[in-house]
C-alpha cells in the first residue's frame, strides 16, 4: 500500500488557510466516513461467516389433541368457546354441551370464532351450527367432526 509522502501536496494543504477555515476539510470528513463504512461492512461479514441456517421452528399454534378439562362456566349458553387445544365447545341450550374439532373440513384451517349460533371459519367463510356442527354456509361440503365431551361436576372433559 502506498503512502502519501509528507512533502506531497494534498488538497488539505492546498485548501485556503486562515480565519475562514476552522474545522476539517470536506475531503478529510469524507475519507473518515469511507473508512468507517468499510470497517463496519468488514465486521458485519465477519459476524455472518461460519453461521449455519437454523432449522425451521414450529411454534405450534395448536397444541396436540388429547383430553382437556375446562370449567362449564367458560362455555356460554347459546354460544361456544374455542379452546387452545384443537377443539371448540358449545352449549346450544343450558346444560347441553357439544364439542367439535376446530379443523375446518373445507381446506383444513382452524375455525376462527363462534358468532351466535355459528362456528365460523374465516379462511373462506364456512359456518357450522353450534348444535351439531353441520355446515350452514360456505364452501365446506360437510360439517365439523364431533368430539366427546363429558360433564364432570363443574368441569367438562373434552376429547
Ligand atoms: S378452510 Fe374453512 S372455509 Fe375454507
Amino acid at each position: 500500500m502506498s503512502e502519501v509522502p509528507e512533502s506531497a501536496p494534498t488538497t488539505d494543504a492546498a485548501a485556503p488557510q486562515g480565519p475562514e477555515r476552522t474545522g476539517p476539510s470536506r475531503r478529510t470528513v469524507l475519507r473518515g466516513v469511507g473508512i468507517a463504512t468499510v470497517a463496519t461492512a468488514g465486521v458485519a461479514l465477519t459476524a455472518c461467516a461460519g453461521r449455519q441456517p437454523t432449522p425451521p421452528v414450529d411454534y405450534g399454534s395448536t397444541p396436540p389433541a388429547g383430553t382437556v378439562e375446562i370449567p362449564k362456566a367458560d362455555v356460554p349458553v347459546g354460544g361456544g368457546v374455542l379452546l387452545q387445544s384443537p377443539y371448540v365447545v358449545t352449549q346450544p341450550t343450558s346444560g347441553d354441551f357439544k364439542a367439535f374439532s376446530k379443523t375446518c373440513p373445507h381446506m383444513g384451517c382452524m375455525v376462527t370464532f363462534v358468532r351466535g349460533q355459528s362456528i365460523v371459519c374465516a379462511c373462506h367463510g364456512s359456518e357450522f351450527a353450534i348444535t351439531d356442527g353441520h355446515r350452514t354456509l360456505g364452501p365446506a361440503t360437510r360439517g365439523l367432526t364431533s368430539v366427546p365431551v363429558v360433564v364432570d361436576g363443574d368441569n367438562l372433559k373434552v376429547g
